[in-house]
């Protein structure tokens, strides 16, 4: 065992609006998870220029992931809350991990492939480095736990691999130096400076998908604002939004293997489970064999319920923007603490000249 002290960290890119499936797939976790740990949670910023460089509203977008926080029950006092980019040892981290790392991994990334589609040769070299940036944002509080989505396991794979690769690449000058903490790696405990992160990964139940094609992600870009329920949305539209979303004419079945080939059914009956705390099993109990015209309202006044004080909350926070950039700057001024401790061991360790 490590010891390393427990610290979660996860990151938020500012572009778009947050959505239904964000909320539950992250920033509810997130909030839960404030109860066992000491959490660090940050407004990616630098990671939002890799894909499109100018951003008419970066600040802006920046205040409203913040805004969400906040409105979700992040507590930003005893917790930290802040804007990448406000402490630069993110980046000087990012750098070393970029000697760290190898092309070939970066190569090997999905969201790379996805993003920089056929023309690579052209992509931005940040967009290639992105994983690198991502496991600084991580490392420099050699923060032990990640939540994120399924879709980003495999950045926290590649963190894992950085920091087993730094450890073993100067085990020499850590173990001179004295820094090192037992790090396990499968069997074995070695002497690190890096722990391998954990990722805690959604469950299948938070995977929200769209309202108009059950078969796609809930996505702050499809162009249809039908397809998703925004946490700007107020009861009203939510409402709506529900009693609209695509569904089979089917009513529902009484057992899980009947929503099998019914993904519209299925993520109905996921957001009600999601939202209610329950499992899909007992929310087919509860309305197996029910047509739709009775589940719909049923979501709707729950989603309501769930949702619109949040989104009140927000609208609430979003207009006080002196607070928010407080929380920022506070958050900045702890975390960039917490990140140049970090810093000043691995400069000793890499060997720059100092002082
Ligand atoms: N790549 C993450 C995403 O797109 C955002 C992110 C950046 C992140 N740095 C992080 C998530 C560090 C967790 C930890 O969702």
């Amino acid at each position: 065992m490590s010891s390393i002290k427990p610290l979660v960290f996860s990151g938020v890119q500012p572009t778009g609006n947050l959505h239904l499936g964000n909320y539950l797939g992250a920033l509810r976790k997130f909030v839960a998870l404030q109860e066992s740990h000491e959490c660090i949670y940050c407004v990616v910023d630098l990671h939002s220029i890799t894909a499109q460089l100018v951003h008419e509203d970066l600040a802006e977008q920046t205040r409203s992931i913040t805004a969400a926080f906040l409105a979700s029950g992040i507590d930003p006092a005893k917790h930290i809350v802040f804007n990448q980019s406000r402490v630069p040892q993110h980046a000087e981290l990012a750098w070393i991990f970029n000697c760290v790392a190898r092309i070939g991994w970066m190569n090997r990334m999905t969201q790379f492939k996805d993003k920089a589609g056929k023309d690579r040769e052209n992509a931005s070299l940040g967009l290639l480095a992105y994983p690198s940036l991502m496991a600084a944002d991580i490392l420099v509080y050699r923060a032990t736990h990640v939540p994120v989505g399924e879709d980003q396991k495999q950045h926290l794979e590649l963190t894992r691999d950085i920091a087993a690769k730094f450890n073993h690449d100067f085990a020499s000058r850590i173990e001179t130096l004295g820094v090192g903490e037992p790090i396990q790696m499968g069997e074995e405990t070695v002497n690190g400076f890096f722990p391998l992160t954990e990722p805690l990964i959604e469950g299948p139940a938070t995977r929200v998908m769209s309202l108009r094609d059950g078969t796609k992600k809930m996505s702050k870009s499809d162009p249809s604002d039908l397809s998703r329920i925004n946490l700007t949305d107020d009861g009203d539209a939510i409402a709506k939004k529900i009693r609209k979303a695509k569904t089979d004419p089917e009513p529902l079945p009484s057992e899980m293997d009947g929503l099998k080939a019914r993904p519209e059914a299925a993520n109905l009956v996921g957001i009600y489970a999601a939202l209610a705390d329950l499992t899909s099993e007992q929310v087919i109990a509860e309305f197996g064999g029910q047509q739709f015209s009775v589940f719909k309202p049923a979501l709707a006044d729950l989603a309501v319920e769930k949702l619109a004080p949040v989104s009140a909350e927000m609208r609430r926070i979003s207009e006080d923007r002196a607070y928010v950039d407080q929380v920022l700057r506070d958050g900045g001024e702890r975390a960039g603490a917490l990140a140049e401790a970090t810093m000043k061991q691995v400069r000793e360790i890499v060997g720059f000249l100092a002082g």
